[in-house]
């Protein structure tokens, strides 16, 4: 059979199977997703097979059956983390679980001179996130990169191009990842030959193939998704047959309805309409502080309003489809691939929503997509800048920026963790305190719902990084790191009872407003991809609240590092924020991705 020009992934239910494909095609080679247990005559004959990571451990029972097969077809390979843990342990090499894990930036050592290694410096930056490692390569491999924890980061049998990396090439933070994956490609000897314009014809096309002779009505946050979404459905199938929606749902920034509207305005869209559904919102979640809840609820309530705006406007529930600006990112999160672990569900991944997808009753043009390939397809398509290059903003809003808890524990409580916390911040010069909170991480590709630790000393990125990397590495039960930049010192922290109220809302309003205005004062917006802020309702007499910045830097969400903002900006954040009243702390997110999600919750 003759060799496909394309690559395939098999996915091992990695956080990052599905940018290995985005990156494959950036760089002009067509790549789909396929499951490892695909038999031979379905996966065809692709130029290349890819082996992703996934959060198992080959010597655990609950790990992805894979068709061994597969390794026998003579096809060039790739097996990334877990893929090529697995390649290893089936080819009779050795894997074994390590004491220390290893999470974040490492520096790989370039061995020998494979060609997958072609044009890389002799040391390079890499992105690892893993608990397995291989200790011995198997017959016929050489070892070709290593790190100081990873003795075997790299291994090539160049004679059957069979290659094995520990680290994620597909990450932007394995800074020549993409150079790696362009030799695979060549040593695949595929040609490049695909591009975003043909994926936008693509989709029209499907657009108009899924509809048929129904109408779509659509969700508008404002955001760049969805007003790419729009915009993508209207040029597809005409304005008479699209309807947009903006729900103020009480979670919006500061006078972001009226901006929105003001917006697509200006855009010339006359299918759109604004409604304020505050009091549904806040009913929804009252009472509620776990994330999950309140994301469900969230995510139900958006469908119940959809509803009943249709049945207000006398349309058929039947004849309107729903679209959605869904990207990758946001299925694979909330557990949407075969074998991934659930982070968090998105708003637009509820059960609900699965169920009307399964029927074939949601159109999502943006769901193969990453976030910089949505501005891709938002610039193409002839949207302003300004709106193509917005931060995000999650569906769910300020509702998942705004920390609900029990109550009632104190740091006090923690101080086994605290004792662990404390070797290690004061041995680096810092004060430190676990605090009474919890928020979700993830690490190895699995979810975490964890204690974050608050540090206090000098004002130094690189030194903080550095603590805030070995904390996450080394302690169980501390996902994230924050670093005190407003207040008096750290002491006692308690935590109060706090759910969803509007008293709340308006404060995370404020202090975001703050925020965002001293960022777009001293020229950062552009250089930040996101800046959540975040209220946490600990104080040290469980009676205020503090409030954390997290400014981030990333291409496709899946992974992200903080941004080191210059500090005088960071201080005029903070005591703005305090002169609100209400607020006794004022932290900055030390955290990367992994640990750390982007939100809180
Ligand atoms: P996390 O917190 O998962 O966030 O690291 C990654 C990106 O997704 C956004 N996010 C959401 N977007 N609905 C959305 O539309 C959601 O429920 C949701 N949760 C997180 C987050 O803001 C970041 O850009």
């Amino acid at each position: 059979m003759e060799r496909e020009n394309k690559i395939t992934v098999l996915d091992f239910g990695g956080q990052y199977s599905h940018l290995i494909a985005k990156r494959i095609r950036h760089l002009g080679v067509y790549a789909d997703i396929m499951h490892p247990d695909t038999d031979v005559d379905s996966l065809g004959r692709p130029g290349g097979i890819i082996l992703s990571g996934g959060p198992s451990s080959v010597y655990s029972e609950g790990a992805p059956p894979f068709n061994p097969a597969i390794l026998d077809l003579g096809i060039p390979m790739l097996g990334l983390c877990y893929g090529m843990q697995l390649m290893a342990y089936l080819l009779h090499g050795d894997v074994r679980r390590l004491e220390r894990r290893e999470y974040g930036r490492a520096e790989l050592e370039v061995l020998a001179g494979s060609p997958l290694f072609d044009g890389l410096e002799p040391r390079e930056l890499v992105w690892m996130s893993h608990g397995d490692s291989v200790l011995r390569p198997p017959e016929g491999f050489a070892v070709v990169g290593k790190t100081t924890d990873c003795p075997v980061a790299a291994i090539a049998d160049e004679s059957r191009r069979r290659y094995g990396l520990q680290f994620h090439p597909e990450v932007k933070d394995t800074r020549h990842g993409d150079r790696i994956l362009a030799n695979f490609i060549n040593l695949c000897g595929l040609e490049k030959n695909w591009s975003m314009d043909m994926y936008i014809q693509e989709k029209m096309a499907e657009i108009r193939a899924q509809v048929g002779g129904r109408n779509v009505f659509l969700l508008v946050s404002g955001g760049v998704d969805s007003t790419v979404t729009f915009t993508l459905l209207n040029e597809a199938l005409g304005e008479a047959r699209v309807l947009g929606l903006h729900i103020d749902n009480g979670f919006m920034r500061k006078n972001e309805t009226v901006l929105v509207k003001q917006a697509l305005d200006r855009l010339g869209f006359h299918n759109l309409m604004v409604v304020d559904r505050t009091d549904d919102f806040l009913a929804a979640v009252k009472g509620l502080t776990d994330p999950q809840a309140k994301r469900k609820a969230i995510g139900d309530e958006f469908i119940y309003v959809k509803d009943r705006e249709l049945a207000n406007l006398d349309l058929d529930v039947a004849h309107w489809l729903l679209g959605q600006g869904t990207l990758y990112p946001d299925i694979i999160e909330s557990g949407g691939s075969r074998h991934a672990d659930v982070i968090k569900t998105h708003h637009n991944r509820t059960d609900m929503i699965k169920e009307m997808v399964a029927k074939g009753l949601v159109v999502e043009p943006l769901d193969q997509l990453y976030k910089d390939e949505v501005r891709m397809v938002g610039e193409k398509l002839g949207l302003p800048h300004d709106l193509v290059w917005r931060h995000p903003f999650p569906g769910p809003g300020l509702a998942v920026r705004t920390l609900c808890c029990e109550g009632g524990e104190s740091s006090g409580d923690l101080a086994e963790l605290h004792a662990a916390l404390e070797k290690k911040a004061s041995r680096a010069g810092y004060e430190s305190v676990v605090l009474p909170v919890r928020s979700v991480g993830v690490q190895g590709d699995s979810r975490t719902y964890a204690h974050p630790a608050a540090v206090d000393g000098e004002s130094d990125w690189e030194r903080l990084d550095l603590l805030s990397t070995d904390i996450t590495n080394e302690i169980d039960g501390i996902n994230r790191v924050v670093f005190k930049i407003g207040g008096g010192r750290l002491g006692n922290f308690v935590s109060r009872v706090a759910t969803l109220t509007r008293d709340r809302l308006d404060l995370i309003r404020e202090a975001d407003h703050i925020a965002m205005d001293v960022l777009k004062k001293h020229g950062h917006y552009e250089s930040v991809f996101q800046m959540p802020v975040v209220l946490v309702p600990i104080s040290s007499d469980g009676t205020k609240e503090s409030v954390v910045i997290r400014p981030l830097e990333s291409s496709d969400v899946m992974t992200a590092r903080f941004f080191r903002m210059p500090f005088e900006c960071v201080q005029e954040m903070a005591e703005r924020i305090l002169a609100v009243g209400g607020i006794e702390y004022v932290f900055y997110d030390l955290t990367n991705k992994p640990p750390g999600t982007f939100e809180w919750e």
